[in-house]
């Protein structure tokens, strides 16, 4: 199944991706993890793996993007051009394509190819996609999330994640959310009334050592498993694993 991680700008979509794609390897799953954020350059540092061959490379120019994504004929994770691909043990990421220089236009051609790039792909009942988003919700005008089951949407204790929350929830996205407050601070409580969280990540002195030294997150977090816990048996009800 695929997942798209969603949030305000660091809230903790990269390090809750990261954490995810860990939990759902080491329980067997094959796992691809897609760099959806055109900005920030350090997701594979957390994942341990070397930075791929950006996808957008496949293609000769922006407007090539525009024109071809919607054929770009990848299937399967297999299919994927091997330098496109880091791995490690059972993770793979792909990166959709970086802002690299000045002026060079905004980022509606890796929206459109990352779009694409979910709706074509088929998955075994083993494997997984998480997609870490951009920060703010510009993907859900650019129909990233068509291609995916479900979305987890990440929260840090302050006012504008709740409210982003809140409208996002307004917005009536036809797709399951998953709302997990990241960072936790037990007066946050006070202010959710209205959302249904699943899961509650505490500060972890471990994920901001790593965060701060660009390392590889190799940490256990009791909440993120549960987390996982309640994503695959809630996916497994829904029947997410048989529409592949
Ligand atoms: N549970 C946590 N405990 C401690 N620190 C955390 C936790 N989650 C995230 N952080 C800190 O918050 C910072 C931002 O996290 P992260 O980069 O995952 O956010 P993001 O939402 O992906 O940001 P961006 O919008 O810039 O992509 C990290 O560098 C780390 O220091
Ligand atoms: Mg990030």
């Amino acid at each position: 199944m695929k997942l798209l991680v969603c949030g305000k700008g660091g809230s903790g979509k990269s390090t809750i991706t990261a954490l995810i794609a860990k939990s759902l390897a080491r329980r067997g799953y094959r796992v691809l993890v897609v760099d959806g954020d055109e900005s920030n350059l350090s997701l594979h540092r957390l994942l341990g793996v070397e930075k791929p061959k950006e996808l957008k490379d496949l293609f000769g120019s922006r407007r090539e993007i525009f024109e071809k994504a919607k054929n770009l004929g990848i299937r399967r994770i297999e299919e994927i051009p091997e330098e496109f691909v880091a791995r490690k043990d059972r993770i793979r990421l792909v990166c959709v394509g970086k802002i690299h220089s000045f002026g060079e236009g905004c980022a509606c051609p890796m929206g459109a190819l990352l779009r694409e790039f979910l709706k074509g792909l088929k998955l075994n009942e083993n494997e997984f996609v998480i997609v870490d988003a951009e920060a703010g919700i510009e993907h859900f005008g650019r129909g990233v999330e068509e291609g995916c089951d479900a979305v987890i949407f990440v929260l840090d204790p302050t006012y504008e994640s709740r409210v982003m929350a809140e409208r996002i929830k307004s917005m009536n996205i036809d797709k399951k959310m998953y709302f997990v407050l990241n960072k936790f601070d037990e007066r946050f409580s006070d202010f959710l009334s209205d959302l249904d969280v699943v899961a509650k990540i505490p500060f972890s002195e471990k994920i901001f050592l790593a965060c701060l030294k660009g390392e590889e997150l190799k940490c256990d977090i009791e909440e993120v498993e549960k987390l996982v816990d309640t994503i695959l048996n809630q996916e497994h009800a829904r029947g997410s694993f048989l529409q592949y």
